[in-house]
């Protein structure tokens, strides 16, 4: 019998010391996160699937790198200097009714403090025009927003505010703000809170 628990008790510190061992393989607990995490922090899931066929292009803004998607090619009118090549008093033929861009109604700030040109500058139509009249490319339309929403544009850099495409995985990849505001009326419709019941039908009869 006393053999026997001695053989135990031999087999127990064995597994005890090789577990020991195992632990060492990692000088600090730092390292040992950081290499017990590599499986799970995305460095085998690429962004890339995700962002799939969207032109992206990348930006350096403060201690953030990250991927937005290109803009020029999707906004229909561009480029706006096909038409917008002499200046825009000589375009304007004062009908309300033919305005050739009829389709746009500005609902943003109140109407004393925002028009048309605070964003858009009729000597150059193919950039935006910041609040100090320095040109902003269309795909960097973010830079136009951060003037006015910087809260908003601080958060958006570190991801807190938007949505970054393919979740943490690298490279980052984000939304810019216009692909969930649109620039002339930003504001986000509230919607209920969805209650989905199968007694609906028979509640309303
Ligand atoms: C097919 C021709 C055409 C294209 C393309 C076009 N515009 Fe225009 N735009 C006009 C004309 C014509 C006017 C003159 C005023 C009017 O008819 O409303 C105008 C007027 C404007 C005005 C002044 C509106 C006002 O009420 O004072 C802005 C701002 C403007 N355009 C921006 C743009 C931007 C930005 C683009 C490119 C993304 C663009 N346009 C592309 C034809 C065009
Ligand atoms: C707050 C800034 C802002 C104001 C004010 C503003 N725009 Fe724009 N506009 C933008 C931005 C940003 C885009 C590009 C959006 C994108 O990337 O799709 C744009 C796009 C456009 C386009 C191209 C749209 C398309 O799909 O072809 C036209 C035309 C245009 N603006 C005309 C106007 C006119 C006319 C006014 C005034 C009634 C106006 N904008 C006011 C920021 C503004
Ligand atoms: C010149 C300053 C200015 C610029 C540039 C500007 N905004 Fe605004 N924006 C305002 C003001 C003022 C309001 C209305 C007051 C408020 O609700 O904060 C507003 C309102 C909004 C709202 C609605 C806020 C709410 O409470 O529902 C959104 C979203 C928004 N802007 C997004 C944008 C985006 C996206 C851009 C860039 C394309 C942009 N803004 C550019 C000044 C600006
Ligand atoms: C992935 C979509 C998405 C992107 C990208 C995005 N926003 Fe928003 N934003 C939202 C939604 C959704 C809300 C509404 C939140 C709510 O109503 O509580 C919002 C709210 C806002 C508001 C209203 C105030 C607030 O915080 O509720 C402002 C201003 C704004 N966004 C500006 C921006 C600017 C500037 C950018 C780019 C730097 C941006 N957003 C990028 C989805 C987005």
């Amino acid at each position: 019998m006393k053999v026997r628990r001695l053989l135990y008790g031999l087999v127990i510190i064995c597994c005890v010391f090789s577990c020991k061992h195992k632990e060492g393989e990692y000088h600090s607990l730092n390292e040992k996160i950081e290499e017990e995490s590599k499986k799970y922090h995305g460095t085998d899931i690429s962004s890339e699937s995700y962002i799939g066929d969207i032109n992206t292009i990348e930006i350096t803004e403060g201690d953030h790198t990250f991927l937005i998607p290109e803009r020029k090619s999707q906004i229909k009118s561009y480029a706006c200097i096909e038409c917008h090549s002499k200046p825009l008093s000589t375009m304007q033929n004062g009908s309300e009714i033919q305005k050739a861009h009829w389709d746009i109604k500005l609902n943003h700030a109140n109407e004393n403090a925002m028009n048309c040109a605070s964003c858009h500058n009729g000597n150059d139509m193919n950039n935006l025009n910041s609040l100090t009249g320095n040109n902003i490319d269309f795909n960097n339309s973010y830079q136009l927003c951060a003037q006015c929403h910087s809260s908003q544009f601080e958060d958006w850099k570190g991801g807190a505010h938007g949505k970054n495409i393919g979740g943490w995985s690298t490279p980052r990849a984000a939304m810019t703000c216009v692909n969930c505001h649109n620039p002339h009326a930003p504001q986000i419709a509230s919607k209920w809170p969805v209650r989905f019941s199968t007694k609906k039908e028979k509640q309303r009869e």
